[in-house]
């Protein structure tokens, strides 16, 4: 029975959730033909048949009303050289966050930052709202990836990057 289950503060939650390791993603809608976007780590695959994943947006979010109007979105998984892009959008408004980085478009006229390891671009498939956030499914469309890089990562409130070599299981 759940009701006898002691509450987990928000506090230990977030807590918790800082030591959850995330690659850093933009997640863009063109709106009125210009690029919106924001950082989230809340980004995740759901199935390959069909191409599909999934991204968590606060209901507060500018970008939240832009999703359900456009119906589409472009996922650009940061490259650890896109450091100061991921510092450009953190801190500047909404109009603004475009202006620093390189993009272009693939299939649904979503923003893809140019030099991410990947862009993904989704139509909308449906969504479900969960609390203060909403969970946006995303049919993929189109995928586009870079040569090689490594992903900007975010652990314990900092960003960060992998160590260079993979490590290799044993026996
Ligand atoms: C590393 C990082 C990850 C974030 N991940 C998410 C996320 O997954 N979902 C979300 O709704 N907000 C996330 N945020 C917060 C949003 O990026 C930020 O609140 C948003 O840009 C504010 O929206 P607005 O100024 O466009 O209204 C994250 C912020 C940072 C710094």
């Amino acid at each position: 029975m759940a009701g006898a289950r002691p509450d987990v503060s928000v506090q230990e939650f977030k807590m918790g959730m800082r030591y959850l390791a995330a690659a850093v993603n933009v997640v863009s809608v063109i709106e009125e033909g210009a690029p919106r976007g924001m950082l989230a780590t809340a980004v995740c695959s759901v199935c390959a048949e069909p191409p599909m994943l999934l991204v968590c947006v606060n209901q507060v979010a500018s970008l939240h009303r832009s999703i359900r109007e456009t119906g589409h979105f472009g996922v650009s998984v940061l490259d650890e050289r896109q450091f100061d892009t991921a510092c450009h959008f953190m801190s500047s408004a909404a109009t603004e966050r475009f202006t620093l980085c390189d993009w272009d478009t693939l299939v649904t006229g979503a923003p893809a930052i140019r030099g991410a390891l990947v862009n993904f671009d989704c139509e909308v498939e449906s969504s479900v709202d969960r609390g203060t956030h909403t969970i946006y499914f995303g049919r993929v469309v189109a995928v586009r990836r870079s040569e090689s890089g490594r992903p900007l990562m975010y652990h314990d409130g900092n960003y960060a990057c992998l160590g260079p070599e993979p490590l290799v299981a044993r026996g």
